[in-house]
């Protein structure tokens, strides 16, 4: 029985010890995946299943992680992905993920859900963050919250394309999963507040709908280019055919994502994605991959077959509800740690070294 963060070595026993903290409402939104969760469960399986072709003698003394994301210099590949809802997991919430991140020395996305203000976790994030976009109906609040993330300091707009309704999780469904009464979705404003859904079902999925824009597409891309200087990231894509339309629009990034399993049940994993769509952008943009990173071996893959970063979801939420910013830091020091020893044990001594020849077959 795992009692506090000193008990915890990996990013399994840090899942293990955040599910006896989490009361049940938190814990079936953090982690719930779409219909029969397939998706969900190959984000990690996907993983275990590639293997790797370590060489050895290569002068591995001293490892180098340090790498840039649209020209922002990092510390490591390790970037926290948004995820809403951060102070259900612990009552400093997005500051203390913020915090987490600056002192690690990478960069956080925060949710357009978030439950903290983003001029506040601006002030704690100190350059260190994007803001990740949902666009609503209301299109001059969309307007207003992009401003807002110029003027807080954010480097970057990660726009979700993958959201147009939010996935059925049906566990959130059944047990009619809503926010706490004090907390509230803060940068939406006077619509912040999220009831608990009208008909049963999921108050998340109700607010989705009645608030997002469903029409959103490609031409759409042009309105948000003409309202902001940064640049933009569409996260969410999934094949070769929308890397080349991400090309031809003009975003900047694309982020490989299936939303942790949330979204498109039975879509395909990120990890088999991504050789595709690193082709189809050949070199053009920074290509990034989210989705069941729980070990160092993880992000070797996912480097090696192209992505430049890696972001990770549940494990910040995991990280929070076991001890605010010092599980976070916890969190991410293992997998960095892990990171190292494993490019150390592959005879790779910088990023620069991760190649498709790292993968077996
Ligand atoms: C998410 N994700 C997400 N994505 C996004 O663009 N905006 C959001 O507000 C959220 N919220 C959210 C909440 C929770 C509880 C989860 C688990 C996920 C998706 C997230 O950014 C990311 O794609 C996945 O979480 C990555 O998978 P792992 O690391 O959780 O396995
Ligand atoms: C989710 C939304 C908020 O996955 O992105 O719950």
């Amino acid at each position: 029985m795992l009692e506090s963060l000193n008990d915890v070595y990996n990013l399994h026993d840090l899942k293990e010890l955040a599910h006896t903290r989490l009361e049940r409402n938190a814990l079936e939104y953090y982690s719930s995946g779409s219909m029969d969760g397939h998706t969900l469960l190959e984000s990690t399986a996907v993983f275990s299943r590639l293997k790797l072709r370590p060489r050895m003698l290569c002068d591995v003394s001293s490892v180098d992680t340090r790498t840039t994301l649209l020209g922002l210099d990092l510390s490591s590949p390790l970037c926290a992905a948004p995820t809403a809802f951060h102070r259900m997991a612990h009552d400093e919430g997005e500051r203390a993920t913020a915090r987490a991140i600056r002192q690690f020395g990478t960069l956080m996305t925060l949710s357009t859900l978030s439950n903290t203000d983003m001029e506040e976790v601006g002030l704690e994030a100190q350059g260190r963050w994007w803001f990740q976009l949902y666009v609503f109906r209301d299109r001059e609040l969309t307007r207003s919250l992009v401003a807002r993330a110029e003027q807080a300091g954010a480097r970057a707009l990660v726009l979700t394309v993958d959201t147009p309704r939010l996935g059925r999780r049906e566990i959130n469904v059944r047990n009619l999963f809503r926010l706490p009464e004090h907390l509230s979705i803060k940068n939406a404003g006077t619509q912040g507040w999220m009831p608990p859904a009208s008909q049963g079902g999921d108050g998340l999925a109700e607010f989705v709908a009645a608030q997002m824009d469903a029409s959103l597409s490609w031409k759409d891309l042009e309105w948000l280019r003409s309202i902001t200087q940064l640049p933009i990231v569409l996260k969410g894509i999934l094949t070769a055919e929308d890397a080349k339309l991400t090309l031809e629009h003009g975003a900047n990034a694309i982020w490989v994502s299936t939303h942790g399993g949330r979204q498109v049940d039975t879509a395909v994993s990120t990890l088999e994605a991504l050789p595709e769509i690193v082709e189809a952008v050949n070199g053009q943009l920074e290509v990034y991959l989210d989705g069941g990173i729980r070990r160092g071996s993880d992000v070797l893959k996912a480097l090696a077959l192209g992505a430049r970063a890696v972001f990770l979801g549940r494990p910040v939420l995991w990280g929070l509800a076991c001890g605010g910013e010092a599980g976070v830091s916890k969190m991410l020091n293992m997998l960095q740690y892990e990171l190292e020893l494993t490019m150390a044990l592959c005879g790779k001594n910088s990023l620069e070294g991760l190649k498709p020849d790292l993968i077996f077959g």
